[in-house]
């Protein structure tokens, strides 16, 4: 092994690529152009979709599933369907993508930031709890990078004050949370298919629930406000067209034959990593053992002591990408000091100024978000987490090679 650091010109510790995302053989080619020869491209001729719909909700463990062109869309129907109204408040974490906040935008409502927790990154129940105001209307925990949020009591708390929980499954396909399928806990659960998640089509997105009323709702509102059983051209209700096509429907089905078995190796794997990395001076994985009983880990994160390194986060990332381990900072701003945030640049989203015109983001403060925003957080992509233990050897060998140079970062 080289004694000097890969980002001083020694040589890379790994030179050969951590497993490729996506995942495809001959298989998929072969469902997508099957539909391509059937000539029903279309959900509302085809039968992809609707096969999908059905075996992704049995593979969650929920009762209903409906595919929609996308995450963020899959988020912004959930809030319509419990009922969110211009102006009503929806809690949000500060550390995850932005969709997850600019849908309750789209839902002409309030997003409301509360703090995470700083041993899983995931909404702070607590800090949920205290945030609640008879504006509350829908609480959005994020199963950040597959760690499931502390359900048990945020569904807890949202029953005693009648608030709805969407759970933002986007990182979560695969994953279990005290034996059940993460995104069939909730009111409804939302899943993301764009082309890094864990299970992808390129984009698309899918809605689950175990609520008949709220699966009729929403799909109503991904198909122009059709109602089943209605007819053709009869719209009773407010809808658009968000419905997935049947190329992706196809593609979806048979990934999803595979989705077991990777979401299985990367639990696997990222528990070998705690291990291992646990046993580094100023790493600290995230903590297991919150009730998740299969973590599919969309991203492995853990945290990083600026102080104990005596280096910055960055020099830390840039030196183990030097040695080939494809590690990044994550989210590095806490999404209400966005500008979109401080400065409400909400476009024709103006229900906030009925309840909330007052409302300034760049007051708000969650000091967890901030640190591990600012120096703490390091994440590695789920596709990493499909490598043999050898791969997760080089891992920990890289990150060993820096610590015991440290001085020298
Ligand atoms: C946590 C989270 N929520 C929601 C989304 C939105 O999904 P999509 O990109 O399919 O709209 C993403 C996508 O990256 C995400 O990471």
């Amino acid at each position: 092994m080289s004694s000097i650091l890969a980002i001083h010109g020694g040589t890379p510790l790994r030179t050969t690529p951590f497993p490729a995302w996506p995942r495809w053989d001959e298989s998929d080619v072969e469902a997508v152009a099957a539909v391509v020869r059937s000539g029903c491209w279309g959900r509302l001729s085809g039968s992809r979709v609707a096969a999908f719909e059905r075996e992704f909700a049995a593979f969650q463990g929920a009762q209903y599933g409906l595919a929609v062109v996308s995450g963020s869309v899959a988020l912004r129907l959930a809030l319509l369907a419990v009922g969110v109204q211009a102006g009503d408040e929806v809690i949000v974490p500060p550390y995850t993508f932005m969709a997850t906040a600019t849908s309750v935008i789209e839902a002409n409502a309030v997003p409301i930031f509360v703090d995470i927790d700083p041993d899983t990154y995931c909404l702070d129940p607590a800090a949920f709890a205290a945030a609640i105001t008879p504006r509350t209307r829908a609480v959005i925990p994020v199963h950040l990078g597959g760690q499931a949020a502390d359900m048990d009591r945020i569904c807890a708390v949202a029953a005693r004050h009648g608030i709805a929980v969407i759970e933002d499954a986007a990182h979560a396909h695969g994953g279990t949370y005290r034996g059940r399928g993460l995104g069939a806990i909730g009111d409804l659960g939302c899943f993301s298919f764009q082309a890094s998640k864990n299970l992808n089509s390129g984009e698309g997105g899918a809605i689950l629930t175990n609520s008949e009323d709220l699966e009729d709702r929403c799909r109503a509102l991904h198909h122009c406000g059709h109602r089943k059983g209605g007819q053709r051209f009869e719209h009773p209700v407010f809808g658009g067209n968000y419905r997935l096509g049947e190329f992706q429907g196809a593609l979806l089905l048979n990934q999803l034959q595979r989705l077991r078995a990777q979401t299985e190796t990367r639990n696997a794997n990222g528990l070998y990593l705690n291990a291992k990395l646990a046993a580094v001076p100023g790493l600290r994985p995230l903590a297991r053992g919150r009730g998740e009983t299969l973590h599919p880990y969309h991203l492995y994160v853990f945290r990083y002591d600026t102080e104990a390194w005596g280096a910055p986060r960055s020099r830390f990332v840039a030196a183990l990408r030097a040695e080939g381990i494809p590690a990044s900072e994550g989210y590095t701003v806490p999404l209400y000091r966005q500008g979109l945030f401080t400065q409400k640049a909400f476009g024709p989203y103006t229900g906030y100024q009925q309840t909330r015109p007052d409302l300034d983001y760049a007051a708000t403060d969650c000091p967890v978000c901030e640190r591990v925003c600012a120096k703490e957080g390091c994440w590695l992509p789920q596709s990493l987490l499909l490598g043999s233990r050898e791969d997760m050897d080089d891992v920990v060998a890289a990150v060993t090679k820096l610590s015991e140079r440290r001085g020298e970062l």
